[in-house]
């Protein structure tokens, strides 16, 4: 059929491959069809799939680092318990001389597909915060320009998109225009994506023209930092320093001096934050040790009764909780991307959209599939001095991941209005809450009064009079 034609090898090869299939119906395609098919296909790399079929779903399926010697991976505690507050205080001086000197970038990585919040469009574009109804990308970014005065300069921000929401996610800052932020500093890089395969191996097609590709995980977003250029760009305008966080939480600290400055000056080319673990059921990650290098086992590779094991003090024994910020040295990062201590992939079955054998569409109600995700803590037993640092959940994260019920925008909402009313209360404000901290008004406040409890108070003392604490209260964006 395809003899002769120029795209010809590239179909034979998917024949020799064992994945003609993907090719069942080119003949019924219009030629932007066809284009567009034979470009996707090109994008595979039939022997990684091969292998992964073998390794990952035919086989017995390596995940993780493994359980075999597995020990709680120690963390520099908080100073409320018990670390060293001097120590803290160099990591703080440190981290805003590297800001001074520019040489931090922020990354967030936002190319995953959001199925559980069921949003229609980019987990960024998601409006989150209580009573502005800010959407992620713009707390973020309010944030950022907060974080850019204090430091005296302006930082860099780097957004990994996916192919199905980058036009979005570009025409979305353009309308709000640029949120405010300088535009030659905000740089969108899209990550790479992979097919799924159903449980024989076989690359599915999501249509009889296109085939289901998804994004290649957060882990794809080393390798796309590399391929986009956007390392050799940090290298060009000084930056040595990538604090990565995830589009979906909203309290995280996006740039975090004492965070920069605990890995600038333990020498650390990957750190991580964790958070105290309570509940042995919460579906967080752990951080662990394994042959002698920081490692996270994901909770669903841990046995429940591993996860529920306690210290005699009663704390539990595996209780470092995994909130996805992390701080990478941006050679680090180079050599990784460049293939030096692969990162593994994972598979997650799923029910993947599909078509069957006469070309018409299948919605499965039950996994069909395979699809192959990298994660970006995969990198963290390849790096030299990996830190963990303990925060506090209340001041670092609150993830948006459900549409109701934990972690869910409700959950997302009430935090930050706890967070603000404490620092009210620091401040000194009589702000009336619940039993959980939960204001009785809805406040808000925005990054650029303040970023965190001291700057408040600082902020919130040159108010005069202050401002009576009611609903719908706005701290200004400008004080
Ligand atoms: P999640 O693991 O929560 O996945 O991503 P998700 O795709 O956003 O949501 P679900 O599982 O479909 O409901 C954690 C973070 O990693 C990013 C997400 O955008 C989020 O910030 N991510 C995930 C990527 O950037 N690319 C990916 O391929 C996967």
């Amino acid at each position: 059929m395809s003899r002769g034609l120029p795209h010809a090898p590239l179909v034979e090869r998917f024949a020799a491959a064992g994945q003609g299939g993907v090719f069942a119906f080119l003949d019924r395609l219009d030629a932007a069809q066809r284009t567009e098919l034979l470009a996707q296909a090109g994008e595979i790399d039939l022997a990684e799939v091969a292998r992964l079929h073998r390794t990952l779903v035919a086989g017995a399926g390596t995940r993780g680092p493994g359980l075999v010697g597995l020990e709680p991976a120690p963390a520099v505690p908080l100073p409320v318990n018990g670390g060293d507050a001097a120590a803290w205080a160099r990591a703080e001086a440190a981290g805003r001389e590297a800001l001074r000197a520019g040489r931090v970038a922020a990354f967030t990585v936002a190319g995953g597909q959001g199925t559980r919040l069921g949003f229609d469009g980019p987990k960024g574009t998601f409006p989150v915060t209580p009573v502005r109804r800010l959407p992620l990308f713009q707390v973020f970014a309010e944030k950022l320009i907060a974080a850019g005065r204090v430091a005296g300069r302006p930082l860099h921000w780097f957004i990994m998109t996916s192919h199905q929401n980058h036009a979005a996610t570009e025409d979305f800052f353009a309308a709000q225009g640029w949120f405010g932020l300088d535009r030659g500093r905000v740089h969108f890089l899209r990550q790479g994506r992979m097919p799924a395969v159903d449980f024989a191996g076989r690359i599915l097609l999501e249509t009889p023209g296109t085939i289901a590709l998804s994004p290649d995980g957060h882990g794809g977003s080393l390798r796309a930092l590399d391929r986009s250029g956007a390392l050799d760009l940090m290298r060009a305008e000084g930056v040595d320093t990538i604090s990565y966080f995830q589009v979906d939480n909203p309290l995280v600290r996006a740039v975090d001096p004492v965070f920069l400055g605990w890995h600038l000056l333990g020498g650390s080319e990957m750190s991580s934050k964790m958070v105290v673990k309570t509940d042995p059921a919460e579906k967080v990650g752990l951080f662990c040790r394994t042959a002698g290098r920081l490692a996270v086992v994901e909770y669903s590779d841990v046995p429940a009764e591993t996860q529920a094991e306690r210290e005699p003090d009663g704390r539990l024994r595996f209780r470092a909780g995994n909130i996805a910020v992390h701080v990478l040295d941006r050679e680090f990062v180079r050599r990784l991307a460049g293939g030096e201590g692969a990162l593994p992939f994972h598979r997650a079955d799923k029910k993947i959209s599909t078509v069957d054998a006469a070309g018409l569409p299948v919605q499965p109600s039950k996994p069909n599939g395979v699809k192959f995700e990298l994660f970006v803590f995969d990198a963290l037993p390849f790096a030299r001095n990996a830190l963990l640092l303990e925060t506090s959940r209340a001041d670092d994260f609150s993830p948006v991941k459900n549409a109701t019920g934990a972690d869910s925008p409700q959950t997302a909402c009430d935090d930050q209005l706890r967070q603000w009313a404490r620092w009210l209360r620091a401040a000194g404000a009589t702000v009336e809450v619940d039993a959980t901290g939960l204001p009785a008004s809805a406040i808000e406040v925005s990054p650029l009064f303040a970023d965190d409890e001291r700057a408040f108070a600082a902020a919130w003392r040159k108010l005069s009079p202050p401002p009576a604490i009611r609903d719908g209260l706005v701290l200004p964006a400008s004080p």
